[in-house]
């Protein structure tokens, strides 16, 4: 493991770009449970998966009662203003302001990273803190619309000045991708030659396409063979690493070159404090 997490930290300061992909599993030390670990939300609780397969139909169908529902209680996530973020994603802040992280692409909605200060954030499902509209595509902040005053004047939906009703930020199952998060984070994994995965079953697309995106894009390279001939060949132009508690698809098929196995709150501080060595 101390290997493979000095390696972390040698490509890391070697990369021209580097990118960070989080899922869920970034925010478990900070009480935020995951999806499909052990003790994930879906693990535990099946039946909650397949009622929040349904949610972005309830919206387009009655968005009155998407909002009755959305306001009857916390959400699955539990009150994430008690939570706090965690060395996990104070690493990335601290990898971002080393000027070797360029941008956090994160699947999770608690708004974690952003209070942690990571900067060049891309929320690919959204964020719980944050509202949007469905028509021209406003976000806002949730305090910005008393939601509860709506309720009890039977106001609900809320309305943007364009007309269009307003949504939670969070993407839901079968609803698209924000264009700009979408078009941002397929740049970006383009663009970049080192791609860190902390966190995430990578099992949900279209985020889970973005590693194998990276995985595609090839650089010539020249070579020499013994004889003094020289090659060009094409090798992959991203490394692509997993931060994460077991192995996953990424692992299974190799499209990341390396899993270091374990908790992201105790691995990536320790990449960040070997990087900060070299
Ligand atoms: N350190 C490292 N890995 C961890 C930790 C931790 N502290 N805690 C959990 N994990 C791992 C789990 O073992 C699992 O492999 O993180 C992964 C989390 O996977 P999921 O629970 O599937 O979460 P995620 O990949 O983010 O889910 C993607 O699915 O339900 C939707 O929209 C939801 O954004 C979510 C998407």
């Amino acid at each position: 493991m101390k290997d493979l997490i000095k390696k972390a930290a040698e490509d890391l300061k070697n990369a021209k770009y580097a990118i960070a992909l989080t899922g869920a599993g970034i925010s478990t030390e900070s009480g935020v449970p995951d999806f499909r670990g052990p003790s994930g939300i879906w693990t535990k609780d099946p039946e909650a998966e397949t009622r929040a397969y349904q949610s972005y139909g309830k919206f387009l169908e009655d968005p009155k009662a998407y909002w009755e529902d959305r306001l009857r209680g916390p959400s699955l996530l539990g009150d994430l203003e008690k939570v706090e973020p965690n060395p996990g994603h104070y690493a990335l802040v601290d990898l971002e302001k080393m000027g070797i992280l360029k941008c956090v692409i994160t699947q999770n909605v608690d708004g974690l990273h952003e209070r942690a200060g990571s900067r060049n954030l891309i929320e690919y499902h959204g964020s719980y803190l944050k509202l949007r509209c469905s028509q021209c595509g406003s976000r806002f902040g949730i305090k910005e619309i008393d939601l509860e005053k709506l309720r009890r004047e039977e106001k609900l939906p809320p309305l943007c000045k364009c007309e269009g009703v307003i949504k939670l930020d969070v993407v839901h199952f079968r609803e698209p991708i924000p264009v700009d998060a979408a078009r941002k984070s397929q740049e970006e994994a383009w663009r970049c030659d080192l791609m860190l995965i902390c966190g995430t079953s990578a099992v949900v697309y279209p985020f889970a396409q973005l590693p194998r995106l990276a995985r595609k894009h090839t650089v010539e390279k020249e070579t020499e063979t013994e004889s003094g001939l020289f090659l060009v060949k094409q090798v992959p132009a991203t490394t692509i690493i997993e931060v994460n508690a077991g192995p996953t698809p990424l692992t299974e098929e190799g499209i990341s070159d390396y899993l270091i196995q374990g908790k992201t709150g105790e691995i990536l501080p320790e990449i960040v404090q070997e990087a900060k060595a070299l």
